[in-house]
């Protein structure tokens, strides 16, 4: 037997991959459960839309060609819903495979990535297996970014800050003071990618524009997705808009069809129906805050969210709970992944009937 450990460079085999929310079907078919609802993934609830589906079904038919390896169409029209400059996009299969192209186009041996604490798991797996180069920065005791001591913690051999905003799996935000005072604080050779995958639920109005700030700081790349608000997930797509000098640089290290046909042809129709966006995150909201007033009345501490998820405390019996929901036909993720242990559980907002069924099932477990 070859011992294939040895072959691995250090950092992957201390390295867990990375554990998903359950998948409905699993839950029916481990637990013999008919109806299964999944509140786990942050995802979007609501289906794609029938244009959305129409295009996947013409795309289909030229299954046979390579996708457009530049997008051609695609980024104009992202380009002119943005305001921004279709050399200024980069698009991945995922806005994970552009942070994932991020980290390992910066950094080499010996340098760092600096993120917070309980954020984004994706952050510290990949700089883990990146050459261990993750230093991940305390939260603030509101659970939000500690961007002051995130400036702090850079170094000489800082290449790469990601800010989560609105933070998973807290759902709070850094204010726009916040982040410019931030963004001044960041040396220039740095780069700062801001991560913003849940940027059109956002209903804050003191939240950044960072795609307003690129022309001061062209170290600046804002980091968005078609998986969220867009029912996307599935089909992998999300993309970063930055200074064209790094966004050229960053085209040198993707895959050469890293989106592919039906994702761009999906991602074309979803801005072209933009107008359900809007109605889409004030539904998200409207459930949000029945969802955390319902919880609070149950006895949870809930963090404010600006999201589509909300991280619920409940002091040491994550676990327990989760299993129980299990049981009951509601997936909800448990924190430990996520470095918050048994305290806590993020719920995604479902649809209401959903939502209902959540707070009915918790309510029984704890009755
Ligand atoms: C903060 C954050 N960034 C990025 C992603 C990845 O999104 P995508 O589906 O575009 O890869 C997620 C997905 O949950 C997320 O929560």
């Amino acid at each position: 037997m070859i011992d294939f450990k040895g072959l691995f460079r250090p950092g992957i085999l201390e390295t867990r991959a990375y554990v998903p929310g359950k998948p409905i079907c699993e839950v029916r078919r481990e637990l013999g459960l008919g109806s299964v609802i999944k509140l786990a993934s942050n995802e979007n609830p609501e289906g794609p839309l029938p244009a959305v589906l129409e295009a996947i079904a013409r795309a289909a038919r030229e299954l046979n060609r390579y996708p457009d390896s530049s997008a051609f169409r695609l980024t104009q029209a992202l380009g002119a819903h943005l305001g921004v400059e279709p050399n200024e996009l980069i698009l991945g299969n995922g806005s994970n495979e552009v942070i994932d192209i991020l980290i390992r186009a910066l950094v080499s041996p010996g340098e760092n990535v600096v993120f917070s604490e309980h954020s984004f798991i994706v952050y510290a797996l990949t700089t883990k297996v990146h050459f261990e180069c993750g230093r991940a920065v305390r939260l603030t005791d509101d659970d939000r970014h500690d961007l002051p001591a995130m400036a702090a913690a850079i170094d000489e051999r800082t290449k790469l800050v990601i800010v989560c905003n609105p933070n998973n799996p807290t759902g709070t935000y850094n204010t726009h003071d916040e982040f410019l005072d931030f963004m001044r604080r960041v040396p220039p050779r740095v780069v700062v990618a801001v991560d913003e995958a849940y940027y059109e639920y956002v209903t804050a109005t003191d939240y950044p524009q960072t795609l307003a700030m690129r022309s001061e700081f062209p170290n600046l790349i804002s980091l968005r997705t078609f998986s969220k608000i867009h029912s996307l997930a599935g089909l992998r797509i999300g993309y970063g808009v930055g200074h064209p000098s790094l966004v050229d640089e960053l085209h040198k290290t993707r895959e050469p069809f890293n989106v592919n046909s039906l994702s761009q042809a999906a991602a074309l129709a979803c801005l072209e129906n933009w107008h359900v966006v809007p109605e889409r995150a004030r539904r998200n909201e409207r459930e949000r805050e029945r969802m955390s007033a319902q919880l609070a009345e149950i006895g949870f501490r809930v963090v404010p969210s600006q999201a589509n998820f909300l991280l619920v405390r409940c002091d040491g019996n994550a676990g327990r709970l989760t299993t129980a929901l299990l049981h009951k036909g509601v997936i909800v993720r448990p924190m430990n992944a996520f470095g918050l242990g048994e305290g806590a559980l993020r719920i995604s907002v479902g649809l209401p009937e959903e939502n209902d069924r959540c707070l009915a099932a918790l309510r029984e477990i704890l009755s």
